[in-house]
């Protein structure tokens, strides 16, 4: 069995001191949650404040990005050695902010797989089409590549701590979502190229998580597809009391 796992992507919001005074409302609301893993990735200078903020709670922290090296001379870059150093257990990779506006691209999302892997961070890679790709109908050739691609060099014995997140990117802060059946179909063909690359144990127990407006109203019905173990959440995830309603769908 696969347990869900509900990660928030804050994104380039929120101050140290408004990430406090969230994780003070938030962890009321979740207490005792078991059902689902339970993820807040805030900025990196928010990190700090977070991770003793949820120390013992049954809530865990990760970074949005980070660099694929394991320390040099890259200004401006968080690695994997400090994110580990305070207490981060998640990250995310390959968001596609990261690949629109930072020039990310598939062999850099392996590389910092490939170091996160290395480092036991759990890795969370973002595959996705864009609406021009689906309107083509290219939406399966574009994930399998981008999924191929994340993979290469990553041992079965390695890719089971890897949670994929499949976020069209069409769907993401546009208020409109895929189709839970939309959405189950491209787990179905991630997890068959998974399977394909890295055996059927392996496929079966990644997580493939949905993202792209995911909301209280409309994560119920997304997370009830037996394909979708979870959910990537940007938006809704900024308000404490949303992102609760998400958990517990
Ligand atoms: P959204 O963002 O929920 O605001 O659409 C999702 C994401 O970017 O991970």
């Amino acid at each position: 069995m696969r347990k869900p796992l509900i990660a928030a992507n804050w994104k380039m919001y929120k101050t140290p001191a408004q990430a406090e005074e969230y994780v003070k409302a938030f962890l009321p609301l979740v207490t005792g949650h078991d059902r689902d893993e339970i993820v807040l990735c805030p900025s990196d200078t928010s990190l700090g404040v977070v991770i003793p903020a949820v120390a013992g709670s049954n809530v865990a922290v990760g970074g949005q990005n980070m660099h694929w090296a394991e320390e040099g001379a890259y200004t401006g870059e968080t690695s994997v050695l400090m994110l580990t150093a305070i207490g981060a257990t998640h990250i995310i990779i390959g968001h596609s902010e990261r690949r629109q506006y930072f020039n990310e691209t598939d062999e850099l999302v392996n590389k910092k797989l490939a170091t996160a892997l290395k480092h036991k961070l759990t890795p969370i890679v973002c595959i996705g089409e864009v609406l021009a790709e689906r309107e083509a109908g290219h939406t399966d050739e574009v994930l399998r590549k981008q999924i191929t691609l994340a993979l290469v060099g990553v041992t079965p014995e390695d890719a089971e701590n890897i949670v994929v997140a499949y976020e069209p990117v069409w769907a993401i802060g546009t208020g409109k979502t895929a189709t839970p059946e939309m959405a189950a179909e491209a787990h179905l063909l991630i997890r068959s190229e998974i399977a394909r690359r890295l055996g059927r144990h392996v496929a079966d127990s990644i997580r493939i998580l949905y993202g792209g407006s995911v909301k209280p109203d409309n994560a119920i019905a997304l997370l009830n597809q037996p394909e979708i173990d979870g959910a990537l959440v940007g938006g809704a995830s900024l308000d404490p009391q949303s992102f609760a309603k998400i958990i517990k769908y």
